[in-house]
């Protein structure tokens, strides 16, 4: 049972705490001064302490000092009939958890004492990761739980050193290719230096080239002053371009030029300018497809690819599946004040077999919009939207009925569903869907007219 300790020298205040409290089937106990209170505590414990500041003994801040000495984690609430903001204040810096006046009401305290071993549970439950992510320094927020996160983690380690490597992040949308560019950027000697993005498909060809390049005064119409581009404002730090595929056809080329020379000029300037960043790109296509298709440079790509970091999809690692879900559960809870604290096994599994077309995003968009519908301590399947409960059940063809032993059908019955996820994921694309099924392609057309499937 949860623990509180009182400790008042006016014992009306004591039983009327001890009585309000009780109702709320807390554990009480309660002491007249601070010496009391100390010894009270290295005997046994207490999850919660009600503390007056004036007590015949010591002083309310002493005991304070000498509690959290004793234990860090108990939670200290300020109870005093002088309110004095000063030593209020004073309480809170000390790790007070919060601050009572005198007369209170007994909805105040209910609420405040709940409230505190919410925020306990917190502390406790972040500990526990923060525990479980020891190689992180705080202000990375990547979690790699994976044996191919690790990987990529250890890949991020190892090219940050190398401040000047130029490094390609390929991925599907949202996989997390960004978070991996900041985290290079900050494990980096550039980190305390910009890190600037720009996403190549978002602006208009000309407005793009202005802004990686910068311009001089009058260069074009609206140039009425000179402009620093990206390269010039991050000097010393980390350029991201994003979705670098869909960068116009000159720019690339322009950009090429920047790469072997490490220098630019701005638009309608005449000069050279040295360039002192580590440029990151970032891609959602296939660069190699894109180049079949002319629309990416092949010689920029091998440019930019001196180190390539290729994040597989999440429904390929599903270690992360959970680590990530705990992560983004705390943080919304916390966000919208509710009181989720963990993942209940089987929801857990249903995550994790579901494919997350949308991947990480789509994981932590699931999880705001539980975190906003509902408020419960534990995420259960009936919080989990229907088409990551129903999916599994559309996908278990692997469970054989009792009474089908012949194998040829079932094997036809296997094969005829693998082609058409095959052909759905690749929206119909013999090529890629012979690729991801292992077959030539002579072999998927053949069996496409065999079993009747539409291509
Ligand atoms: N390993 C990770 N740890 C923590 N958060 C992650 C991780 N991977 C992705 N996320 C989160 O998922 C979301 C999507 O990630 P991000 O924006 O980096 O994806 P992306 O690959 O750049 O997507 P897009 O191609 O659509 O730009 C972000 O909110 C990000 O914080
Ligand atoms: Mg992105």
């Amino acid at each position: 049972m949860d623990k509180i300790l009182v400790v008042d020298d006016e014992s009306i205040i004591r039983e009327n705490l001890e009585r309000i409290l009780r109702e709320e089937n807390y554990d009480v106990d309660s002491v007249a001064g601070g010496r009391d209170a100390l010894a009270l505590l290295k005997k046994s414990y207490a999850d919660v302490m009600l503390l007056d500041l004036n007590l015949p003994d010591m002083h309310g801040i002493e005991v304070l000092q000498e509690v959290k000495k004793l234990d860090p984690d108990i939670m200290v609430i300020i109870i005093t009939g002088y309110a004095s903001v000063d030593s209020a204040v004073q309480a809170l810096k000390l790790g007070a958890y919060d601050y009572i006046k005198k007369p209170f009401k007994a909805d105040v305290i209910k609420l405040i004492v709940r409230l505190s071993f919410e925020a306990q549970e917190l502390k406790k439950k972040v500990g526990n990761l923060e525990r479980r992510l020891p190689q992180l320094p705080s202000q990375l927020n990547m979690v790699a739980e994976s044996d191919q996160m690790r990987q990529i983690l250890k890949q991020v380690r190892e090219v940050a050193r190398h401040e000047d490597a130029t490094v390609m992040i390929t991925g599907e949308s949202g996989t997390g290719k960004q978070v991996v560019a900041q985290s290079v950027h900050h494990l980096s000697p550039r980190k305390n230096k910009p890190f600037l993005e720009i996403n190549c498909a978002a602006l208009p060809d000309n407005l793009l080239e202005s802004e990686v390049f910068g311009y001089e005064k009058g260069a074009f119409t609206d140039a009425r002053q000179r402009k620093k581009g990206l390269f010039e404002a991050a000097e010393g730090g980390t350029v991201f371009l994003d979705e670098i595929g869909e960068m116009p056809m000159n720019l690339q080329a322009k950009l090429l030029g920047v790469l072997e020379n490490r220098r630019f000029r701005r638009l309608g300037g005449h000069r050279d300018i040295a360039i002192d960043v580590r440029i990151i790109a970032a891609t959602n296509i296939d660069p190699k497809k894109a180049i079949e298709e002319k629309r990416f440079r092949e010689d920029l790509y091998y440019r930019l690819n001196v180190f390539p970091i290729h994040i597989p999809p999440l429904r390929e690692r599903p270690d992360d599946v959970l680590a990530l879900s705990e992560i983004f559960l705390l943080k919304f809870s916390r966000k919208f004040n509710k009181k989720f604290q963990e993942i209940d096994p089987k929801a857990g599994e249903y995550m994790k077999q579901y494919a997350w077309p949308g991947n990480v995003r789509e994981l932590r968009n699931v999880l705001e919009r539980i975190c906003i519908m509902h408020n419960d301590g534990i995420l259960k399947q009936s919080h989990l939207p229907p088409e990551i409960v129903s999916f599994q059940n559309n996908d278990s063809f692997l469970e054989i009925p009792e009474n089908v032993f012949d194998i040829e059908a079932l094997v036809d019955e296997v094969t005829s569903r693998l082609i058409r996820r095959a052909m759905k994921k690749t929206d119909g694309n013999i090529a890629c869907a012979a690729r991801m099924l292992g077959l030539p392609r002579g072999t998927l057309r053949y069996k496409l007219r065999k079993y009747g499937i539409a291509f």
